[in-house]
């Protein structure tokens, strides 16, 4: 009998209402919004409000995601997400987000692989499901960067920004779905985008608290070096191996961190401006948050059978792309 593949049958996303745009941004640190939108294309992003939780994101996704496909919360298999902010060090979020949501026959787990996340996470779910074991399973990218980001710092504020996206899991038996993944990761890299503090290695104390070392650090020029080759050459070998050419490409969703990266990407993989996805001014870079927010936003233009390739790059160093046909 033909062995499924894991295709996506319902996307959903959720980004706070209130929104810091470069004009706020001004008044809180030395940069300006020609600056901002010069060196990343971003003009505003969303910043959570009045206590609002990844959970509380993450199980509003659920829900709706329910809705949309018709199915019961108690239904889900797994609830998978990545994330570098989750509500706690434990339990973990996705715990919670079955709890609020009403997914608990749920079981599933946080994945932590920086701007990677969600690739990360879509490509764990695909082998629970090639394993025909489950049926249903919900892959969540999202990141409350507000939490760790310090707004002192116009090296990274003016970069990150919160929301979380996500897509249901099924099997699929038309050879729609993942077909192709590289996944790759370089802890070398790990001191050049970093939150230091915080964790086991040094744990916040009285006394360094208040030390920048306690939020995101970004060294973004080196960054920017890796991730716009690695970004390209992954995506350009992942349509190689699959023997796809631009043509042939109707859509790259790419980790929204910087246009400029983008561009690099899409002119490697000779695809016109119309097929890329980009909302990077609208959000900024919501790290696990980008590709499920782009894929929300753009549901209603994507056809069965459409040739996608998403792309990533992120702290760790993690990196990879994957190769997807849609299946609605
Ligand atoms: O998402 C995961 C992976 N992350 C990425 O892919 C991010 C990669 N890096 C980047 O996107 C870019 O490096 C940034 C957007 C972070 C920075 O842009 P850049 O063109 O690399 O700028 P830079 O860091 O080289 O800084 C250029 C100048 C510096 O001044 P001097 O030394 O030339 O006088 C900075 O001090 O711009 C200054 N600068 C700013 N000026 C105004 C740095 N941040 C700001 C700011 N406003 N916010």
């Amino acid at each position: 009998m033909k062995k499924p593949s894991a295709a996506i049958t319902a996307v959903h996303s959720v980004v706070p209402q209130k929104i810091l745009s470069n004009q706020d941004l001004e008044k809180m640190v030395d940069t300006s919004d020609e600056w901002i939108v010069s060196r990343t294309g971003i003009k505003e992003r969303r910043i959570v409000d009045n206590g609002q939780t990844l959970s509380d994101m993450g199980s509003e996704i659920v829900i709706q995601i329910c809705k949309k496909r018709g199915i019961s919360p108690l239904e889900v298999d797994m609830v998978i997400v990545g994330t570098v902010t989750a509500d706690h060090r434990f339990p973990s979020t996705s715990n919670i987000i079955c709890d609020k949501s009403g997914a608990t026959n749920a079981w599933g787990f946080d994945l932590s692989a920086a701007c990677s996340g969600f690739i990360y996470t879509l490509v764990t779910g695909q082998q629970f499901i090639e394993t025909e074991k489950y049926k249903k399973i919900i892959v969540i990218g999202g990141d409350v960067m507000s939490s760790i980001v310090s707004y002192k710092d116009r090296n990274t504020c003016i970069i990150f920004g919160d929301g979380a996206g996500g897509v249901l899991l099924e099997p699929n038996l038309e050879g729609l779905g993942v077909i192709d993944s590289i996944l790759k990761a370089d802890g070398s890299g790990r001191d050049l985008l970093i939150q230091k503090y915080g964790g086991s290695a040094y744990p916040i104390t009285k006394e360094n608290v208040e030390h920048p070392d306690a939020y995101v650090y970004q060294e973004g020029r080196s960054v920017f070096k890796f991730a716009v080759t690695n970004m390209a050459d992954v995506s350009a070998e992942i349509m190689e191996r699959n023997n796809l050419n631009g043509d042939q490409v109707d859509w790259l969703i790419p980790h929204q961190a910087n246009l400029r990266i983008i561009d690099a990407t899409a002119n490697r993989m000779g695809l016109s401006k119309e097929k890329v996805m980009i909302n990077i001014e609208k959000y900024g870079n919501t790290t696990s948050g980008t590709i499920p927010l782009c894929i929300w936003e753009w549901e209603s233009k994507l056809k069965k059978g459409d040739n996608i390739i998403l792309a990533a790059f992120g702290g760790g160093f993690t990196w990879g792309s994957v190769y997807l046909k849609w299946a609605y």
